[in-house]
C-alpha cells in the first residue's frame, strides 16, 4: 500500500519518579506510562519527489525539523536510502486533537506513528524492540508511545516492561490554553534543588532499589485496584512545576476538592488529570471544575485508558 492513516494516543504518567543524573545528561527515572484514548490521526503517502513533506491544522505544531514526526521520517530515511529513493519521499498529515507542549507526549506519539507507518508502508519488517531503538534516538518518550498500553518505564524512559491493562478508569485533563513549560527546564531545576537525594551509580541494586518507591503503584496495577492507583499517582516534577506556576496548583486543588480516586500534573506539565470510576462522575468533576476556576483560557477532556499504542486507523 502507498498509503496508511495511524490512530496516535496522548499518554499520562500515572508515576514519575527523579532516581539520579546521567552521564548523557539525561535523568534515570521510574515511570508508570498510560496510553489514553485522546488521540491524533496521522496520515503516511508515498509521493513523486524524493522529499519529506509534514502538513499540519495546528499552528503549533512546525512543517520542519522542528517537527518529531518529520524527524523520524529522516531518520527512517537515512537508514534506507535505497528504500526511500525507490518509494520517492513521504507526506505526513497530522490531524491534531492532542493538545501541544501539554505533557502528554504529543510529539512523541506522532513520531512513533511515522515509524510504525512506514515500517508498514516500506514493508521493513523490523521487530518492535528495532522500532523502539530506533524511537529512542528521537525521544525519551516514542518508544512508549509505539508499544502504549500500560507500562513501567526505567532508564532515560527507554526501558519498558509491559504492565497488565488498567479497566474501569476515566480520566478528565485540563490544560491552559496558552501555558507550557519547558521540560529541559523542569529537570534542570529539578537537579539544582534535589541533586543531593540522587541515587548514585556506584550503589547496588539492593540500596538503589531501597530509594526507589514505584513498588506500591505497580502491585496496585498488577492486582487491579483502581482506588489504590488513584491514591498512588506521584509526579517529582509537580515539586518544581507547581510553586513556579500557582495557576496550575489551583487547578489541581480545584480537582483534588472533587470525589476522584486521584489528581496529578502529567509530565512536566502543564495538564492536570484526575481519575474517576465512571464517565458520570468525570462528567460531573469536569462541570463542577470548569464551574470553579470559571476561565475561559481552560480546555477540559475526558478520556479512558488505551490498552495500545500506534494502531492502524480504520
Ligand atoms: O527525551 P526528550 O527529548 O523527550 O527529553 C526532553 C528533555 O527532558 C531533555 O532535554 C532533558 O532535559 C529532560 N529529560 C531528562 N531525563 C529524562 C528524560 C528527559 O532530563 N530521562
Amino acid at each position: 500500500m502507498r498509503s496508511y492513516s495511524l490512530i496516535a494516543p496522548a499518554k499520562i504518567n500515572l508515576y514519575l519518579e527523579i532516581i539520579g543524573d546521567r552521564p548523557d545528561g539525561y535523568h534515570e527515572l521510574a515511570m508508570v506510562l498510560q496510553s489514553i484514548n485522546l488521540a491524533d490521526k496521522i496520515d503516511i503517502r508515498a509521493i513523486g519527489i524524493e522529499t519529506i513533506i509534514v502538513k499540519c491544522d495546528h499552528p503549533q505544531v512546525p512543517p520542519d525539523a522542528g517537527n518529531l514526526a518529520y524527524r523520524a521520517a529522516s531518520l527512517l530515511s537515512k537508514q534506507f536510502p535505497d528504500i526511500f529513493a525507490r518509494y520517492g519521499g513521504i507526506e505526513i498529515t497530522i490531524h491534531k486533537h492532542i493538545p501541544v507542549a501539554a505533557g502528554l507526549a504529543g510529539g512523541s506519539t506522532n513520531a512513533a506513528a511515522v515509524l510504525v507507518g512506514l515500517d508498514l508502508m516500506w514493508e521493513l519488517g523490523l521487530t518492535q524492540r528495532e522500532l523502539q531503538e530506533l524511537g529512542a534516538q528521537l525521544g525519551s518518550d516514542v518508544p512508549f508511545c509505539i508499544s502504549g498500553g500500560t507500562a513501567l518505564a526505567t532508564g532515560r524512559g527507554e526501558i519498558l516492561s509491559p504492565l497488565p491493562n488498567v479497566e474501569g478508569l476515566y480520566v478528565v485533563l485540563a490544560k491552559y490554553k496558552n501555558l507550557s513549560v519547558s521540560t529541559p527546564w523542569a529537570y534542570r531545576t529539578y537537579r539544582q534543588e534535589f541533586g543531593h537525594t540522587y541515587v548514585s551509580e556506584s550503589s547496588g541494586q539492593e540500596s538503589s532499589r531501597e530509594r526507589v518507591h514505584s513498588g506500591p503503584i505497580v502491585s496496585a496495577i498488577a492486582h487491579h485496584n483502581n482506588s489504590e492507583i488513584g491514591k498512588l499517582l506521584h509526579n517529582d516534577l509537580e515539586k518544581i512545576v507547581l510553586p513556579e506556576y500557582p495557576q496550575i496548583l489551583k487547578l489541581r486543588e480545584a480537582f483534588a476538592s472533587q470525589n476522584i480516586l486521584g489528581t496529578m500534573m502529567s509530565g512536566s506539565g502543564p495538564t492536570v488529570f484526575a481519575l474517576t470510576e465512571s464517565q458520570a462522575q468525570a462528567e460531573s468533576v469536569q462541570a463542577a471544575v470548569k464551574a470553579t476556576m470559571a476561565d475561559p483560557e481552560l480546555d477540559f477532556w475526558i478520556a479512558t485508558f488505551n490498552p495500545n499504542g500506534i494502531a492502524i486507523a480504520h
